[in-house]
């Protein structure tokens, strides 16, 4: 049995991989560390928040004597360590908290579990770190896709964060034998997923008739992940990876910009084709009065250094962990758009923030991003 501190939690990535960890492994001990930032949602753990084995902490990375405890407390085993600032737009917006939670906030996490896990129990542990595809930079078109081997090149005050955590992770491998590993995912996609990322802000600017913005020309390309088929490769990794190993995740499904949202466009006319119910549920949709989703493309103004492009070779992770994704993007898009109109009182509460309410209610004020 594992006993698992799983940092940002609440976050997209992080509530997936509860969700995936605790039906894969409903016996192993899962404790959640997140500050609640604008990106976190405890109403994403509502369904596993009462089961035994599973604990939510209230409180930030940066907090090194909060983690020390949780550690000893719980006799922490593993760590998958999510926690970020991750969005790209707000990096450049306002790097500083970038600085502070992804790359002061990952060093804070790696004295914690030095101090516990090398200088206390000497226990057999592991402290999974997880990156991203956006440390290598940016890919022309002819490009082979990133390798463990590529080297960096962040163009981002996100990616360079990022990066520097990563190198932090490696240096606490090297020099002092923190057991670790790494893994650089690509773009992910699914349930949970706040609406300032591409895919659900397209869905739900469609049902509110907005403009659907793409950055400048829209032939940036990005590789899309199902976010279980992440959650699974983290598995893999913590099973069979290498201790101080880095591996690729990703799923060989790369994408324009303007393709996915002609795509996700596409797939939500169908679904206001096939349901009548949509057209009395978000009247403001441009099919409730005939026209295409597509109507809504606007193009604006690009991002400030916006990467061209991405791609994954996840060859190693396949040779050395078997690792395959499950969902194909026909069924894991359908699934996201399907799970979005389930689930409309999850975004609107994230979206208008009134979600925040109920956190203060239960959790009191913390400083939340
Ligand atoms: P997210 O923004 O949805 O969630 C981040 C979570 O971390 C939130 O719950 C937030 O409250 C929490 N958090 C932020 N600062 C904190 C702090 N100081 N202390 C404690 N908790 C804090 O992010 P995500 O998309 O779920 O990404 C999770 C991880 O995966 C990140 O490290 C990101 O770099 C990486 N990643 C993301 C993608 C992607 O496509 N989203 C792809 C590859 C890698
Ligand atoms: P995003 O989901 O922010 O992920 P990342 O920047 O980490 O890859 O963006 C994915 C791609 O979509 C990226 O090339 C930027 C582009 N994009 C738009 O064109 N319009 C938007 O409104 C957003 C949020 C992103």
């Amino acid at each position: 049995m594992s006993k698992i501190l799983v940092t940002g939690g609440a976050g997209f990535i992080g509530a997936n991989f509860v969700h995936y960890w605790r039906g894969e492994y409903p016996a192993d001990v899962l404790v959640v560390l997140d500050a609640l930032t604008y990106a976190g949602n405890p109403a994403s753990l509502e369904a596993v928040k009462e089961q035994a084995g599973f604990h939510f902490v209230h409180g930030n990375i940066l907090d090194q004597a909060l983690v020390e405890g949780l550690l000893r407390e719980h006799e922490i085993d593993t760590i998958v360590h999510f926690a970020a600032e991750s969005h790209v737009d707000r990096s450049i917006h306002g790097p500083d908290a970038f600085i502070e939670t992804n790359i002061v906030g990952t060093h804070s996490m790696l004295k914690a579990a030095r101090e516990v896990w090398l200088a206390g129990s000497g226990r057999e542990h592991r402290f999974h770190h997880v990156s991203t595809d956006e440390v290598y930079g940016s890919l022309g078109p002819a490009d082979p896709p990133f390798t463990e081997t590529t080297a960096y090149a962040p163009n981002s005050p996100y990616s360079a964060s990022k990066a520097s955590s990563d190198h932090l992770v490696r240096s606490y491998h090297h020099t002092y034998g923190l057991q670790v590993s790494t893994s650089n995912c690509s773009n992910n996609y699914g349930p949970y997923q706040f609406p300032e990322k591409l895919i659900p802000l397209i869905i739900v600017n469609i049902l509110a008739g907005k403009p659907l913005p793409v950055y400048g020309d829209g032939q940036n390309i990005r590789d899309w992940l199902y976010v279980d088929d992440h959650c699974r490769g983290i598995d893999l990794i913590l099973k069979k990876g290498e201790v101080g190993g880095v591996y690729n995740i990703g799923g060989n499904n790369e994408w324009t910009n303007i393709d996915i949202v002609k795509l996700v466009c596409a797939l939500m006319d169908e679904c206001f084709a096939r349901d009548e119910a949509l057209n009395v549920r978000f009247p403001a949709a441009p099919e409730v009065v005939g026209r295409q989703a597509e109507s809504l493309i606007t193009y604006v103004k690009d991002r400030p250094g916006h990467d061209r492009r991405y791609a994954i070779d996840a060859a190693k992770c396949r040779a050395e962990l078997g690792y395959v994704p499950r969902e194909s993007f026909a069924t894991g898009i359908r699934k996201t758009i399907a799970w979005m109109l389930e689930n409309e009182s999850w975004w609107r509460a994230v979206m208008d923030g009134s979600y925040r309410n109920w956190l203060d209610s239960h959790y009191g004020r913390m400083r939340r991003g």
